[in-house]
């Protein structure tokens, strides 16, 4: 139980606000929602971090080595923008540590898309394998400072993976709800390693979406979908690190993937309030980009948002399998905010990418293909010119999802451009030597 200092101390300068700024709650109340049914947002104060926060505060802040203490605010790539998050006390923060994901660059990606200069930054290099660490440190500490008893999350199965390992880091019961049959190997394999109590619904991720608040709801486990809006805060911070990573003059754009669209919502937050603290000048536009069979963001971009679409969401893209997504009206506030654009891009497409990427040594999973197949497509729709700069999000780990990655290298996958099929060939040095003089006479 944390001491009531502590308590008073994290939440006195936050508060939780409702998205059209009519309704406020103090920080410290666990609600998901205003009392009319509207998202929350976490609320700083910006103009007292004004004078609190600078490009050199955090410029310092930036490790160059790991050692064995481990202090958050210089080792993980979350809190070191502690004040922009979460003023969390150090003592209270569950980290493994998460961030400082690499920029990735290879000049058969940005040939492919078309563009000079394209930049990966791949969240798959999070202790988990996915982005959601970010969001997961920040929310498992807040439960944590909350006395939570138990956490829960409906999932597509990295928000289950990474609530599943900081639960344990914490001590904390986990419930995770997740679609039967349609989560990754490797994303099931984590939760249950990690100990979490793994309910299988039959059904699809926006049923245990439904069941998981109304499960949070009447028993008072504490909820941390990306519709608790501190796991949002805890996301803000991969654009934080690009900015910071571009010695804060920002590129052009930053494409990723969407389904529930939390990283969507926290993208826009986090460009809002860097421009609004000064800490950039320019604002990067963003472009979400969705899988054709799970688009009802787009399909409602089309009526210009007047409109809120859900489909019954099918794509080999599992993570993004979405059709009612929760933080839908973040989203398009962040599309506002940013003069972002929003498509959708076909399974196939999502594959070839997906190979691409994997072929240069980067690697990622299925979702994360689309935010290269949807930079190329903006390139040869004249949204993004050649010349502009863009930072392309890879969103989970090339072995979250082998099941997909096998079957397109092994014919299972219509028009696999890039399938690299395995030799079967007789235990002989002479059939093992023929294969390889053939192969090295073609690669030359
Ligand atoms: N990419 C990956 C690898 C994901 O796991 C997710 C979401 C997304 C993209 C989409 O991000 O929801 O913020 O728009 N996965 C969630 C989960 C839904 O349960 O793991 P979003």
């Amino acid at each position: 139980m944390l001491q009531e200092k502590s308590l008073n101390e994290a939440l006195a300068t936050i508060s939780l606000r409702s998205i059209d700024g009519q309704e406020t709650y103090p920080a410290g109340q666990v609600r998901y929602l205003s009392d009319s049914g509207a998202l929350l947002d976490v609320w700083h104060d910006l103009d007292t971090l004004r004078s609190q926060v600078s490009r050199a505060l955090f410029d310092q802040r930036v490790r160059s080595a790991p050692g064995p203490q481990v202090d958050p605010v210089t080792a993980s790539g979350v809190w070191r923008y502690r004040e922009l998050i979460l003023p969390a006390p150090t003592h209270t923060i569950i980290s493994r540590p998460e961030g400082n994901t690499p920029l990735y660059e290879h000049p058969c990606l940005s040939e492919w898309v078309g563009v000079d200069q394209l930049y990966l930054k791949h969240e798959g290099e999070n202790p988990t394998g996915s982005f959601k660490d970010r969001g997961m440190t920040v929310g498992v500490t807040q439960a944590m400072i909350m006395s939570a008893q138990a956490v829960a999350c409906a999932s597509t199965g990295n928000t289950s993976a990474s609530m599943a390992a900081y639960a344990a880091r914490a001590g904390l019961p986990a419930f995770i709800f997740i679609p039967a049959g349609k989560i990754a190997a490797g994303k099931l394999a984590q939760a249950l390693a990690y100990g979490a109590h793994t309910l299988q619904i039959n059904g699809d991720f926006d049923d245990a979406m439904r069941l998981v608040q109304q499960v949070c709801n009447e028993l008072g486990i504490y909820l941390l979908n990306s519709l608790n809006p501190f796991r949002l805060e805890g996301q803000k911070s991969i654009v934080f690190e690009i900015l910071q990573g571009f010695n804060w003059q920002p590129p052009d754009w930053i494409v990723l993937p969407g389904g529930n669209l939390g990283n969507t919502a926290a993208f826009g937050k986090a460009l809002y309030e860097a421009h609004e603290l000064g800490l950039i000048n320019t604002l990067p536009r963003l472009a979400t980009i969705q899988a054709e069979g799970a688009s009802p963001f787009y399909q409602s971009s089309l009526t210009g948002f007047s409109e809120r679409k859900s489909v019954k969401a099918h794509t080999i893209a599992t993570a993004i399998s979405i059709g009612n997504p929760v933080s839908y009206e973040r989203a398009v506030r962040a599309l506002r905010w940013t003069n972002g654009v929003t498509i959708s891009v076909t399974d196939e497409e999502i594959m070839n990418a997906k190979a691409l990427i994997d072929s240069t040594g980067i690697g990622c999973e299925p979702a994360s293909g689309a935010s290269v197949a949807g930079a190329r497509k903006l390139v040869d729709n004249g949204t993004i010119a050649s010349d502009e700069t863009v930072v392309g999000i890879l969103t989970g780990n090339l072995l979250k999802d082998p099941t997909a990655t096998v079957d397109y290298h092994t014919g299972n996958w219509p028009n696999a451009k890039l399938a690299n099929r395995p030799i079967v060939l007789e235990p002989t040095l002479s059939a093992v030597q023929k294969e390889i003089e053939k192969r090295l006479a073609r690669a030359h």
